[in-house]
C-alpha cells in the first residue's frame, strides 16, 4: 500500500489545494497485477456458466464510458437520482450534520456536488472520502471538486469497496456517513450484499449514517432499453472490459469475436450484460497462467443490475441496524434513496 500527494503538478493554488487532499492506493499501484489478484478472474473464467466481476469494467476509459452513458435518454438512473438528490440534499445535510462523508464507487462524484453543495450551503464542515477503484477518475475529479469548494478536504482512497471500508479507522469528527449511491448496490447477489452490509454496520459506530441509492422495479421495455442504448455506448462500456483484461493479465481477447447481450431476468428481477463469443474459440490470459475455450454463442456474464422493492430493501437494512430515517423516491417511483442511521 502507498501514499501519495498529487495535487501539487497541474493546479495554481500555491499549497492551498495540496493541503487539502491526500490520495491513497489500496490496490497495487503498478499497472500489472499479480496472479494473486486475478484469481477473481480464473475462478470466473473456468466455471459454468462463465463469469467476470463488474468491476473489470471500469478502467480509465470504461469510467469515461459510463459517464457517457449517464446522459443518454434511455439511461433513466442518473436523471432520476438526481431529481431526488435536488429535492432531499438540504435534508439530508441537517440530519447528518457536520462530520465525513464517505463515498464508495464515487466515479465522478457528480451527484455528489449535490450534497456537497447542501452542506456548504448549511454552514457545515465536511472531510470527503472518495473511493474507487479507477484512479484516473478518482484523482480528476478530487481536484476538481477541491477548486470548487474551498473548504473542503479530500481523502481519495483507490481500492474495492470491501478493501476501503476496513481499512477506515472511527471518524474523529463529530459523525460519519457512508453514501452509496448509483444503485451500484444492485451489482452484488443477495448474499454479496449481507457481507457488504455487515462491513457498512462495521465501518460505523451507533448514530452514524447510510445512505443508499437503489433502483426500483418497472416495466421490462424501460429497463432494457436502459442497458443496450440505440447508439451503443453500453455495448462498447461492456466490451471495453475484454481491453481491460488484455491489459492487465496479458490477455488476447479479440473484441470483433464477442458481442454485447443485455436482458431483463424476470425471474431473479435482474438486469444482466453478458459478452457473447461469436464463434468457438480459445482466448489466453498469458499472465495468469489461464486458456479459456469458448463454444460458439457462449456468453459471459459481466454484470447483474437488481432492481429493488423499497419495502424489502428496508427490511434487509434493519436486519443490519441500519433504521431507515427517511425515504424519497420520485414521481413514477422508479428509484429510491434511503437514509439510515445505526442502532
Ligand atoms: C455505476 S458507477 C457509479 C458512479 C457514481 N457513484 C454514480 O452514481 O454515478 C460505479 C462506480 O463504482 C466503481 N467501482 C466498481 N466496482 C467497484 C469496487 N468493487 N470497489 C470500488 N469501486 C468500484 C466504478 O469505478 C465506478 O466509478
Amino acid at each position: 500500500m502507498s501514499v501519495s500527494t498529487t495535487a501539487s503538478n497541474s493546479i495554481n493554488f500555491p499549497g492551498s489545494i495540496t493541503e487539502r487532499l491526500q490520495v491513497q492506493h489500496l490496490l497495487e499501484p503498478t499497472q500489472k497485477v499479480s496472479t494473486i489478484a486475478g484469481s477473481d478472474v480464473i475462478r470466473g473464467l473456468t466455471q459454468t456458466p462463465k463469469t467476470l466481476p463488474f468491476k473489470y469494467l471500469y478502467d480509465d476509459r470504461g469510467s469515461e464510458l459510463f459517464e457517457q452513458i449517464c446522459e443518454l435518454p434511455e439511461y433513466y438512473p442518473t436523471r432520476t437520482e438526481t431529481k431526488i438528490l435536488q429535492k432531499s440534499s438540504h435534508e439530508i445535510a441537517e440530519i447528518t450534520g457536520t462530520g465525513e462523508l464517505v463515498e464508495l464507487g464515487s466515479g465522478s462524484s457528480t451527484k455528489t456536488r449535490i450534497l456537497l453543495d447542501a452542506y456548504q450551503d448549511l454552514g457545515y464542515t465536511l472531510h470527503y472520502l472518495p473511493i474507487d477503484v479507477s484512479a484516473g477518475i478518482l484523482e480528476i475529479s478530487a481536484k476538481q471538486l477541491l477548486l470548487d469548494y474551498p473548504s473542503l478536504e479530500v481523502r481519495a482512497l483507490v481500492g474495492t469497496y470491501e478493501r476501503a471500508l476496513s481499512h477506515l479507522q472511527p471518524t474523529k469528527l463529530p459523525t460519519r456517513t457512508i453514501a452509496f449511491i448509483g444503485s451500484s448496490l444492485g451489482n452484488m447477489n443477495p448474499q454479496e450484499c449481507d457481507r457488504f452490509f455487515a462491513k457498512i454496520t462495521d465501518a460505523l459506530q451507533p448514530g452514524e449514517y447510510f445512505l443508499l441509492g437503489i433502483d426500483l422495479q418497472k416495466p421490462k421495455d424501460i429497463l432494457e432499453a436502459a442497458y443496450d442504448d440505440s447508439q451503443g455506448v453500453t455495448a462498447a462500456f461492456n466490451l471495453n472490459m475484454l481491453e481491460h483484461l488484455n491489459r492487465r493479465f496479458e490477455g488476447n481477447f479479440d473484441t470483433n469475436q464477442f458481442s454485447h447481450w443485455a436482458f431483463y431476468n424476470e425471474v431473479e428481477q435482474r438486469i444482466e450484460m453478458h459478452l457473447k463469443s461469436a464463434i468457438a474459440q480459445t482466448v489466453e490470459l498469458k499472465s495468469l497462467n489461464l486458456q479459456v475455450d469458448f463454444t460458439a454463442q457462449e456468453t459471459i456474464r459481466t454484470e447483474i443490475s437488481r432492481k429493488f422493492d423499497l419495502d424489502t430493501i428496508q427490511q434487509n437494512l434493519k436486519a443490519y441496524g441500519l433504521i431507515p430515517q427517511q425515504v424519497w423516491t420520485d414521481e413514477n417511483q422508479w428509484f429510491g434513496l434511503i437514509l439510515s442511521r445505526l442502532f
